[in-house]
């Protein structure tokens, strides 16, 4: 039976007997496994009482800016080739309001739906995140770059540059990314990599996305290889978005043989090679963003967003609304790229009114308690409640894991 707490002082006085428990568990954790299971199972209880804060002053340290959604490429598996996005770049005025976050960012990551490169303005603006001291990464297709922005990109010290790569041979990759070819990619990261050489620099650090589908898997472990082949670093794999019909065969969820099959060469190609390497989960999470699948169509894709449905998350927690924010280029702002409502923009309002308006006192109000909104459901983004906080006790060593630290040391 789960058992409620009475008071404030009630829940501290059983907070720590169950912290004195993991302490003791600690030490005695490899005599008793079935204890430590039991632990884990209660651990939900405390978080009960756990509420993270609906209003915030503290601004967020994940900044993601899409400082144009225009691009020259027009990839099949974009939401720009499925949707008419309103096009447009951000321009300085809209991008200057921003300032005031950078300095207590972590990460500022420059792009989103669109080529970053394509803004007039993308180097003034990474000049203007670096001079406030944050960290800068941003998405490319790669096909835009040139010596000039290459030394700049340089001088400027970008931390990071993740290139998009989808295929490791001309056929597979010119067939996804409409309007590029898999040379002048490759010669682009080759001329990254001598201007670098040349000015002794590690930075920007390079690496890759691939977008797994069920026409370009077989290809996750030779671009393991040309990453290794051109001094890249690192390889982020997600599941593809169906945002239309024409990719309503491409989820890798429909096909789990070949895509645990292709996982596993991934890991073995990535650690023969030296190369970090992520993979998504194997388990259907958000995979279809505003398309739904008819009933004359596959019923196998059916049943995975059927089933997905009665996937039961009150369990979970997300934090992106304490430690995030996407802006869109006209200066909308949204607690995550996955969430597809406005909270508000810039030009009618200042940052801090927008962090802190109803719309996202609401969104935190639901998540903090578990009543996730439908927009949450399922999203990739979720994590275990307890397994947050076991995290956590771990590493402040169990009796120190008080409250805030649990919940503060996520934004
Ligand atoms: C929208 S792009 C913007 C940056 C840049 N234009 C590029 O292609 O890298 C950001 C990332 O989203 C990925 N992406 C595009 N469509 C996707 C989809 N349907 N599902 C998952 N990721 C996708 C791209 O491959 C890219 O790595
Ligand atoms: S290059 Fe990036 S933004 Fe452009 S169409 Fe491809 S995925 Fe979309
Ligand atoms: S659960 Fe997903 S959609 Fe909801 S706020 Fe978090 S990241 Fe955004």
């Amino acid at each position: 039976m789960v058992k409620r707490f009475t008071s404030y002082a009630d829940f501290k006085y059983r907070l720590g007997i169950r912290l004195r428990h993991i302490y003791y568990h600690n030490l005695y954790s490899h005599l008793y496994p079935a204890y430590t299971m039991r632990m884990i199972k209660q651990l939900p209880r405390e978080w009960e009482l756990i509420r993270l804060p609906l209003t915030t002053r503290r601004t967020p340290t994940n900044i993601f800016i899409e400082t144009t959604n225009r691009c020259n490429l027009k990839c099949i598996m974009c939401s720009r080739s499925h949707f008419d996005h309103v096009l447009g770049s951000m321009d300085m005025t809209t991008f200057l309001k921003l300032k005031p976050l950078f300095a207590r960012a972590k990460m500022v990551h420059m792009h989103g739906c669109g080529e970053p490169l394509f803004n007039k303005h993308f180097l003034e603006m990474v000049r203007t995140v670096k001079n406030e001291g944050s960290q800068v990464n941003f998405n490319s297709n790669f096909t835009l770059l040139n010596q000039e922005m290459a030394r700049e990109l340089i001088d400027l010290q970008v931390d990071s540059i993740t290139v998009s790569l989808d295929g490791a041979t001309e056929e597979t990759y010119a067939a996804i990314r409409r309007g590029a070819h898999l040379d002048q990619v490759i010669h682009n990261i080759q001329l990254m990599n001598e201007e670098k050489k040349k000015q002794r620099s590690t930075k920007p650090h390079m690496g890759v996305e691939f977008v797994a589908m069920k026409r370009n898997i077989h290809e996750l472990s030779a671009v393991i290889r040309l990453i290794k082949q051109y001094d890249m670093e690192w390889i982020d794999v997600f599941h593809v978005i169906i945002f239309g019909e024409s990719l309503k065969d491409e989820t890798l969820f429909l096909y789990p043989g070949i895509m645990r099959r292709a996982f596993e060469e991934a890991r073995q190609a990535a650690a023969e090679n030296g190369i970090r390497c992520t993979l998504p989960s194997e388990n259907p999470t958000t995979f279809i963003h505003e398309w739904e699948p008819g009933n004359d169509q596959s019923e196998q894709l059916s049943n995975l967003v059927r089933d997905m449905e009665h996937t039961f998350s009150s369990d979970k927690v997300c934090f992106e609304p304490w430690r995030t924010i996407y802006v869109q280029w006209n200066g909308d702002i949204f607690p995550c790229c996955y969430w597809s409502r406005n909270m508000g923009n810039l030009s009618s309002s200042s940052f801090l009114d927008i962090w802190n308006n109803a719309e996202y006192k609401d969104l935190r109000q639901c998540i903090s308690t578990g009543n996730l909104p439908d927009n949450c459901q399922n999203c990739p983004m979720l994590q275990e409640k307890r397994l947050v906080q076991l995290k956590y006790e771990k590493q402040n060593g169990g009796l120190r894991a008080v409250r805030d630290k649990i919940v503060c040391s996520q934004y």
